[in-house]
């Protein structure tokens, strides 16, 4: 069994901007610069973007944070995405998700110039994505097509079966594995929650991505041997022996797919880290394309 580690292949990416970084700096060229909005105190959220700030400064990336109070109107919050459209020094931003439930997501998420939208979640990227078109792949989806192709995972012409169909990750994946492209060209199951007779179906997977937050939802009885597995999930799940409280879960039993598996990604330190990876790809993409 081969780990597919999403730490190291992170930071082999984070490593290659980093060079392409120094080389732009070092012609005089506009530096990447990523901004992203917080609503609220959620602590999960606020570790992931502090995640994303860091990794940008990191890799030589200039960062803004915008943190905004929980009472925030949705009308303060597009007034603050305007003036970040119209930032020429500002690349890219994210605004983070979830947000309060006053404010509604769809009509914040349209408010992105899709030429700044990093995170793909605008309809004009979605649509774009759904054409084959250049666009920004989203970053979870994105760092998964990433870790397949540099693990030399062959997808041509495999069963593919996606567990879960968020917006997020499992239909844009679903669409992306059966797209004509290097890592793609799948024969693609999507599931869900009215799914029947799931495990039939994922023991027939050559490729199986879990992407349905319950933890340890995939069993070893449910897949066959020398399935590839990408496990998005990361559940928090109390435990009173850890410092912080909790540890992280993914949605596969680890312990028992991984004996059958050829390849499986760890929880953490598989598709989590990727995401960050790809975030700042397509900040330089947008950098790169606004400059040129
Ligand atoms: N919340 C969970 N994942 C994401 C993501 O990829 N982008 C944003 N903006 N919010 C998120």
């Amino acid at each position: 069994m081969i780990l597919l580690d999403g730490k190291k292949t992170s930071a082999d990416i984070k490593a290659e901007i980093a060079l392409e970084v120094a080389e732009l700096k070092k012609q005089d060229k506009k530096t990447p610069h990523l901004a992203a909005v917080i609503v609220g105190n959620d602590g999960a959220s606020l570790t992931y973007v502090n995640a994303k700030v860091k990794a940008c400064e990191r890799v030589g990336f200039e960062s803004s944070l915008i943190r905004l109070s929980e009472e925030t109107t949705e009308e303060e919050l597009l007034n603050e995405i305007a003036i970040l459209n119209i930032d020429k020094d500002i690349d890219g931003f994210i605004v983070q998700l979830p947000l309060p439930d006053h404010i509604d997501e769809q009509k914040i998420l349209m408010a992105i110039d899709p030429d700044k939208d990093v995170d793909g979640f605008h309809p004009m990227n979605v649509g774009k994505l759904a054409l084959n078109l250049p666009t920004f792949i989203s970053a979870t989806p994105f760092g998964i097509l990433e870790l397949l192709e540099r693990y030399n995972i062959e997808t041509s012409g495999k069963n593919v079966v996606v567990i879960g169909r968020s917006h997020i990750v499992g239909s844009p994946m679903s669409i992306l594995l059966a797209q004509k492209r290097k890592i793609g060209n799948a024969t693609v199951t999507l599931t869900h929650s009215r799914t029947q007779n799931l495990s039939e179906i994922t023991k027939k997977a050559d490729i199986i991505i879990a992407a349905l937050g319950i933890p340890e939802f995939l069993k070893g009885e449910m897949v066959k041997d020398n399935v590839v597995i990408v496990d998005v999930g990361i559940t928090r799940v109390a435990d009173s022996s850890k410092k912080n409280g909790f540890r992280l879960v993914g949605d596969v039993a680890f312990n028992e797919v991984s004996e059958k598996a050829s390849h499986i990604t760890p929880v953490p330190g598989g598709v989590g880290p990727m995401t960050i990876a790809m975030l700042l790809k397509n900040t330089l993409l947008a950098c790169e394309r606004r400059n040129s």
